[in-house]
């Protein structure tokens, strides 16, 4: 079954049929990854290229690896070794590398909405990889895949979302796919962190869950972090992006770690099982303790393994899809 959409711009748009099939066919991807020659020729003859205009290690490395994996020719551009340093705007610069007929264009950029433009002039698939503070699609499918393989459902599941939450692209796509997939989500930050205008917006994104064809996920905000924790099933932990802060949001790291930080005492509160996230890359002693990240509950580093089987499945299903299992 082909997922039925050109491009993949956001957790918005896809029904949860969607979201189910390119969960479904990452499964089915996952142990390529585990084989001693991890390469399949699925997409052979197909050529993906990976435009970055932000800096990247696990994103761009895992649309590159799982391009690779399917035997994709995989091109990396960023923007310093662009023609956009000399002036060329993002556009022409996605015209010029369409004429040499790439079937996929994964784009990484700090203006929200970058991802839909291209997608508007042209014939190749766009994948986001991330656009401002607005949506990063593919790390919340990657973190969706990691709750389910360790907590085998989400329905029903209470997730803590917690840390620099306007600006983070993270929050907003995971708010839409876990609630979609009935999750009862809790974001939690500093109130300048996670202003009125904001918590309005996300809870517009709860009422409308339901209408979506979700499964009745809800939606709530907290600046009080041990509200956040208490009962947790998963508790995911955001980076203060310091980037794309133009004032100071609070006084100080430590202050901001005494007040919002994941330390092993603030962890009593939730379940006893709850699982550690983080969409990385990580600030040990800003928003999380380095014992609580590589302590045994944290699936951080899991969740870039499922990276890698998540971007297989979007560029595939971008590709065509069907066929799939006569092929490896
Ligand atoms: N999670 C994430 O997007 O990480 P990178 O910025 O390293 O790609």
């Amino acid at each position: 079954m082909p997922l039925r959409s050109k491009d993949l711009l956001g957790i918005e748009d896809l029904s949860l049929e969607q979201i189910q099939l390119i969960l479904d066919t990452a499964e089915s991807f996952r142990e390529i990854s585990t084989r001693p020659i991890k390469k399949v020729p699925t997409l052979r003859g197909k050529t993906v290229i990976n435009l970055f205009f932000e800096a990247s290690t696990r994103t761009r490395t895992s649309f590159e690896i799982a391009a690779k994996r399917l035997s994709a020719d995989a091109i990396n551009i960023s923007a310093s070794s662009s023609s956009v340093v000399k002036g060329e705007t993002l556009v022409d610069t996605a015209r010029n590398l369409e004429a040499m007929a790439p079937d996929v264009i994964v784009i990484r950029h700090a203006s929200s909405g970058a991802p839909h433009q291209l997608a508007r002039v042209c014939r190749a698939a766009i994948v986001n990889a991330g656009d401002g503070a607005h949506e990063h699609p593919t790390q919340a499918l990657l973190d969706a895949f990691t709750i389910l393989e360790n907590k085998k459902t989400i329905e029903g599941l209470k997730v803590a979302i917690v840390g620099d939450i306007a600006h983070s692209r993270v929050a907003r796509s995971n708010c839409l796919l876990l609630g979609k997939m009935g999750a009862r989500v809790t974001v939690c930050g500093p109130p300048t962190l996670l202003p009125l205008e904001f918590e309005k917006t996300l809870c517009r994104y709860g009422s409308d869950l339901a209408g979506q064809g979700g499964r009745g996920g809800a939606l709530t905000v907290t600046h009080q972090i041990d509200e956040a924790l208490q009962d947790a099933d998963v508790v995911m932990m955001l980076r203060i992006q310091l980037e794309r802060q133009q004032e100071a949001f609070f006084p100080s790291v430590r202050e901001y770690f005494r007040y919002y930080g994941l330390s092993a005492k603030r962890m009593r509160a939730a379940r006893s099982d709850a699982i550690i996230m983080h969409p990385g890359p990580i600030n040990r002693g800003v928003e999380i303790d380095s014992d609580v990240a590589d302590g045994p509950y944290s699936v951080i580093l899991d969740q870039v393994t499922s990276g890698v089987a998540i971007r297989m499945a979007v560029l595939f299903l971008l590709t065509g899809g069907a066929g799939k299992e006569e092929e490896h």
